[in-house]
């Protein structure tokens, strides 16, 4: 049957150059997703962490991987072990990995390899501030980001702070690449706004994965 068009049916919007939008790419996964967080945060829980200058981010965090993201008194780091645990991060859950495959081969980059994902928890208020993602050596490799839970806004902008900014709604399942000439583009989260989902609670997450190992 020809079935071209159906609601559950994933769709992409193009967002700047390099950049695209894959909605609800995620949909069909999102309860093993689920678990995986819940597997991930039973090893390494969800904290708070407090950035160089002082400031306690309103986002919880945490990762999987071989390299995790995490901040110290100097600065931003990716680090093998997590710094809450004294051990490793947890692997990545399969689903993750696949996931993440299949959504770089449909933004286009087919060859991204990552050893990094950020686990975010997103509270009623949390928010990430207009901020470019450059703790990684190698900017060949793109950023995919996946969105699951409650909606928020996300504003995409320029390689300059003060260029205009883009704000978009991502809702749960949704899939946001960027890389090639976007790579280093300005983004952010408005503050997240109360509600309840039927897999997240009264949360938002998001997983974002990166490679942050320099390749040779
Ligand atoms: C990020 O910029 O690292 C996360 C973006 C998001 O939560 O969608
Ligand atoms: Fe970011």
């Amino acid at each position: 049957m020809l079935d071209l068009f159906a609601d559950s049916d994933p769709w992409e919007e193009p967002l700047a150059p390099g950049a695209v939008i894959l909605r609800r790419f995620a949909l069909a996964r999102a309860e093993t997703l689920f678990q995986g967080i819940e597997a991930v945060a039973a090893i390494s829980p969800f904290r708070h962490m407090v950035t160089p200058g002082g400031y306690t981010m309103s986002v919880a965090m945490t990762n999987c991987g071989n390299l995790g993201w995490a901040t110290n008194e100097r600065g931003y780091l990716y680090s093998p072990v997590d710094p809450k645990t004294g051990h490793q991060w947890p692997k990545t859950p399969e689903v993750f990995s696949s996931l993440c495959y299949d959504a770089a081969v449909a933004a286009g980059y087919p060859h991204f390899r990552p050893d990094a994902c950020l686990v975010n928890r997103y509270a009623p208020g949390a928010k990430l501030s207009l901020h470019q993602d450059k703790d990684e050596p190698d900017l060949r490799a793109p950023i995919v980001s996946v969105s699951l839970g409650l909606p928020a806004i996300f504003q995409f902008g320029g390689l300059r702070r003060s260029d205009p900014l883009k704000r978009l709604m991502l809702e749960h399942g949704d899939v946001v690449v960027w890389g090639g000439e976007s790579r280093l583009f300005y983004h952010g989260i408005q503050p997240l706004k109360p509600g309840v989902h039927p897999l997240a609670g009264e949360y938002r997450y998001n997983l974002t994965f990166r490679q942050a190992a320099d390749s040779e």
